[in-house]
């Protein structure tokens, strides 16, 4: 039988350009190496996209290392701020309960990098709807769904469409790490079945592991009165 061509393989080519650039990665044992190596990747106005998936890529996740910034909600995932990022931009913790997901949302311009530290996670990707969406009521087109593990690292931003995550599961919770730069307060929501959209704020459930006090009482607030990203 043939000897395969791995390098002839869809993929491959990408793979072995993965694993150089994972050579100049420095070690990241723990999430403050983590946090270390993402201040000095953004010390400068440059973003490099790639550098930053590698960095997140690089570190494997310990719950003992995030358990303090996984704070859960039954009524509704939360966001928990780990660092500022010297005001460059926010990283955060996003805990899951069972079947939790978010609303489509887009991404206010920022760099979107997730990692995934807990659980599974999945992605549904959205095209923007027509500009004639505003009037009448169009239905979104999905473009694509992707199922993240444990440890996957993903990209996004308002050039690769909108998209919806959720917690499949309906046993278990998932945990994310979500880094957006620049760091922003809103965003843009959008109705699956019309197309339309709202803006919505976004807020912090516990920052640095403390919950905030509107955290506290959020939970008394409709669904609608919020969302996260
Ligand atoms: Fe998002």
């Amino acid at each position: 039988m043939a000897e395969l061509d791995y390098r002839s393989c869809f993929g491959a080519g990408e793979d072995v350009e993965v694993q150089k650039r994972m050579l100049t990665v420095p070690k990241i044992e723990t999430l403050d190496d983590l946090i270390r190596e993402l201040r000095s990747a953004f010390s400068t106005d440059h973003v490099n996209v790639e550098r930053v998936q590698d960095l997140m890529a690089a570190y494997k996740s310990n719950p003992r290392e995030w358990l303090k910034y996984a704070q859960f909600d039954r009524h509704r995932y939360t966001r928990n701020l780990v660092d500022q990022g010297n005001g460059k931009y926010n990283l955060m913790l996003l805990a899951w309960a069972e079947g939790q997901g978010s609303s489509i949302h887009d991404h206010a311009d920022s760099h979107c990098f997730m990692k995934v530290l807990d659980g599974k996670l999945c992605e549904i990707r959205f095209a923007w709807p027509s500009e004639s969406s505003e009037e009448e009521e169009q239905e979104m087109n999905i473009i694509k769904e992707t199922h993240l593990v444990t440890n996957d690292v993903t990209y996004m931003n308002d050039s690769l469409g909108l998209h919806r995550m959720e917690n499949p599961s309906h046993t278990q919770t998932a945990v994310s790490l979500h880094l957006y730069c620049p760091p922003f307060e809103s965003v843009l929501l959008f109705d699956q079945r019309t197309g339309h959209k709202t803006r919505g704020k976004v807020t912090f459930w516990s920052k640095y592991g403390v919950r905030t006090p509107f955290g506290a009482i959020s939970a008394k607030l409709d669904a609608e009165d919020y969302e996260n990203n």
